[in-house]
């Protein structure tokens, strides 16, 4: 029997050649950081039986009907939204993402974004390194206080939560948005009030995004949402660029309408608006969300395990399209 052809979109840790390797899987590997050009991924997809890509890829219906053989989507992320599912549900191609592995590193990040942002650290550091420091001054470099403030979190799933757990280590008073309200013991537990959305942003001293990108999250924090928040607000993303109106918290920054921006992820990235980046109030980081050595390893072991899953004929541990499956 021929074994199952899989191919590896990008540059990925070892551990997912070894899992498809083990699986005897055969490897067409695109070992590089580059993606491959739009007609080179169409030709190598037409051969192969799975995939296993990453967010930078975009999956696009065209991309899938030019692939006949395809029987698996495993993306190396918790986001799928450069996949388009419903084009893969069609031809009964499962799709697999990679949860939870993430949430405790997400959420760190989270944390760490909303205090530099907040106590201007990265800014801090520029101006010592610029060889500015010449005392220690009342007034320095003075930010907003983050213990015994209030967070507003929108999208209270997985790394919500885990936010808002970090967040009663600070005193913190954790508000949350989302369309189904969290059980009576997780918002006991966590010390959480669901309330609407708008409420939430009139109340916050941070608002954090924790929604996956969907039609109805694109820009859900519009001119609208930034003209409720408070003006010493400070918004930080991890979640999708798209989830912001980039052009509407430009000019909501530039207003004073906010105080500031924690940014992990853009509308289009990697490009990062010239606007965003001269303003010392943003903090923007290049999509490091889980960026620990350890979690990513281990997302691209379990992206290549349920590739692998499907095309032997087992269940895969994270499916995105359930219905694919018998
Ligand atoms: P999750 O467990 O599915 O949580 C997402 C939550 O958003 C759900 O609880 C959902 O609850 C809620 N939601 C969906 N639509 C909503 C809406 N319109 N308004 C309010 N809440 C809404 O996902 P997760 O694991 O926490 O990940 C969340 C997202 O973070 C991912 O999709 C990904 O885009 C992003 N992410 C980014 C990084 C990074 O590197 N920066 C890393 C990991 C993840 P309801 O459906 O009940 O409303
Ligand atoms: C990263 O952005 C992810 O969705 O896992």
């Amino acid at each position: 029997m021929t074994p199952p052809r899989v191919l590896v979109s990008r540059h990925v840790y070892p551990a997912a050649i070894g899992v498809l390797q083990d699986a005897g899987c055969a490897i067409d590997y695109h070992d590089s950081r580059d993606g491959l050009e739009p007609e080179k991924f169409a030709s190598r997809l037409r051969l192969a039986d799975g995939l296993v890509c990453q967010l930078t890829d975009p999956i696009t219906a065209d991309l899938i009907a030019g692939a006949p053989k395809l029987r698996a989507i495993s993306q190396i992320a918790v986001g799928y939204d450069n996949v388009d599912v419903a084009a893969a549900t069609r031809r009964g191609i499962v799709v697999t993402n990679t949860p939870g592995v993430l949430t405790d590193a997400t959420a760190d990040l989270t944390l760490a974004l909303l205090l530099a942002t907040a106590r201007r650290l990265p800014e801090a550091e520029r101006f010592l390194r610029s060889g500015k420091w010449s005392r220690w001054e009342v007034d320095l470099l003075c930010g907003g206080d983050v213990h015994g403030a209030t967070l507003g979190i929108v999208g209270f799933g997985r790394i919500g939560r885990a936010v808002a757990q970090r967040a009663r280590g600070f005193d913190m008073r954790v508000l949350y948005a989302s369309r189904t309200p969290a059980p009576a013991a997780v918002e006991a537990e966590l010390q959480a009030r669901h309330v609407p959305l708008d409420a939430l942003l009139q109340r916050s001293d941070f608002v954090s995004l924790h929604v996956p990108l969907l039609p109805e999250t694109r820009h859900l924090i519009s001119v609208a949402a930034l003209g409720r928040m408070q003006p010493h607000a400070i918004l930080i993303n991890t979640s999708r660029g798209p989830v912001v109106d980039e052009r509407a918290l430009i000019a909501a920054l530039e207003e004073g309408l906010i105080a500031g921006a924690g940014l992990d992820v853009f509308e289009d990235e990697p490009h990062v608006p010239d606007e965003l980046l001269a303003l010392p109030s943003v903090v923007a980081l290049p999509h490091i969300g889980s960026a620990s050595t350890r979690v990513r390893s281990r997302m691209c072991a379990i992206a290549a395990r349920d590739c692998a899953a499907i095309l032997t004929g087992n269940r895969p541990e994270h499916p995105v399209n359930r219905e694919t499956l018998p």
